[in-house]
């Protein structure tokens, strides 16, 4: 019998995913760490600017609260106002509060599945009632499934990840407007665009709409694509009305000196951001055609990641993981569980994950 509290029946109807239980792997040094989208790269002046910090820490004193020459490049940076971004420690703390602020009791959120987990979770903390849509294929979503979801349950709201976590599918601007265009103007779209600096270049994200739709909310992260994810830092963008009312529930003071600092110095190195992406896309397409070639199902990505279809995912998982790779496995929903999710690291550790795969028992791969 449960002893422990009451508890919170939005929190009971939660299915922990299993492999979420143990995903968190030791750094290991000599472990390839393809399981959670992290980019394999950290600029020396982010890391020499860390440890001139850690010289002279102040680690008494509550952060300073302003982070104003951040969130000045950082809008600079994304074309918009600086009124229109407001920081958190993360992306999904940021969700959170957006969810908390936007949201009320019975509210219905149209969401594509599979989708990233923490989501979900964060829809059902807040009591909302997540309706999913399942496009079939799973990797090829038309906005036109959304917005019959969106009519069909008399929603309230709705999620993306664009690009799309765990496909890697992305919806270019046009279609976010297109879905703008439909909705009523008091509906919040939520577009989380964590991997949007992993897709084509001729994809600009959908910061630049927020003047025109006060309800899109887009939230951005600094974990993949500047390789900051242990310091925990993100951002809503949105318009600046939206951003007003976040002020109020965001605590300025969890965002680490350290994170604010290493955000700025990154910030200013762009460039050299925008050729590690690159290549990173490059390594992605590459890998890509040599799974086809090895008549292994891929999709396509415009992320930092690859989902592939094999015959045992959990097999060829451990294979991989004795041999020193760490890979996503999805073990829900039950059409998920042919699925495995690689994410995109540099040639050498890449090349050593074809290898591997090769020398897989081939029943493993193919039915
Ligand atoms: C779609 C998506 N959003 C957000 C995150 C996490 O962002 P953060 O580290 O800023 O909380 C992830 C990480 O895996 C993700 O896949």
């Amino acid at each position: 019998m449960n002893k422990g509290l009451w508890v919170n029946p939005h929190i009971v109807e939660i299915q922990e995913d299993p492999f979420l239980k143990n995903h968190r792997k030791p750094h290991t040094e000599n472990m390839i760490r393809l399981h959670m989208n992290e980019l394999p790269y950290v600029h020396p002046k982010v890391e020499e600017a860390v440890k001139t910090w850690a010289e002279n820490p102040k680690l008494n004193l509550f952060p300073h609260g302003e982070m104003t020459r951040l969130v000045e490049i950082f809008a600079d940076t994304i074309g918009v106002k600086p009124e229109n971004i407001l920081l958190f420690p993360g992306s999904s703390p940021a969700l959170d509060s957006v969810l908390r602020t936007f949201t009320y009791k019975n509210f219905r959120m149209v969401y594509r599945i599979p989708t990233y987990g923490h989501a979900y979770q964060t829809m059902k903390i807040n009591g909302i009632d997540p309706i999913p849509v399942r496009p079939t294929p799973i990797y090829s979503l038309e906005i036109e499934e959304i917005l019959e979801a969106f009519d069909l349950y008399d929603a309230h709201g709705i999620y993306l990840t664009n690009p799309h976590n765990p496909t890697g599918q992305y919806l270019p601007a046009e279609r976010i407007w297109d879905i703008l265009d439909t909705i009523p103007d008091s509906v919040p779209l939520i577009i989380d665009e964590t991997y949007v600096s992993f897709a084509d270049t001729s994809f600009i994200g959908a910061a630049d709409l927020i003047e025109n739709y006060p309800n899109l909310i887009i939230l951005r992260s600094f974990s993949q694509a500047f390789g900051l994810a242990s310091l925990r830092i993100g951002a809503v963008i949105s318009h600046e009305d939206n951003i007003e009312v976040l002020r109020k529930i965001r605590r300025d003071i969890d965002i680490t000196p350290v994170a604010q600092m290493a955000a700025l110095e990154a910030l200013m190195n762009i460039e050299d951001y925008e050729r590690v992406w690159e290549e990173i896309e490059n390594i992605r397409d590459d890998i890509r055609d040599k799974l086809l070639e090895m008549d292994i199902v891929v999709y396509p990505s415009e992320t930092n990641f690859l989902l592939l279809r094999v015959a045992q995912p959990d097999k060829l998982s451990y294979f991989l993981e004795e041999n020193g790779i760490l890979v996503r496995v999805f073990a829900q929903p039950s059409w998920m569980t042919g699925h495995m999710r690689i994410s995109i690291s540099w040639k050498e550790d890449m090349d050593k994950l074809l290898r591997t795969i090769a020398k897989a028992p081939k029943e493993y791969i193919h039915s």
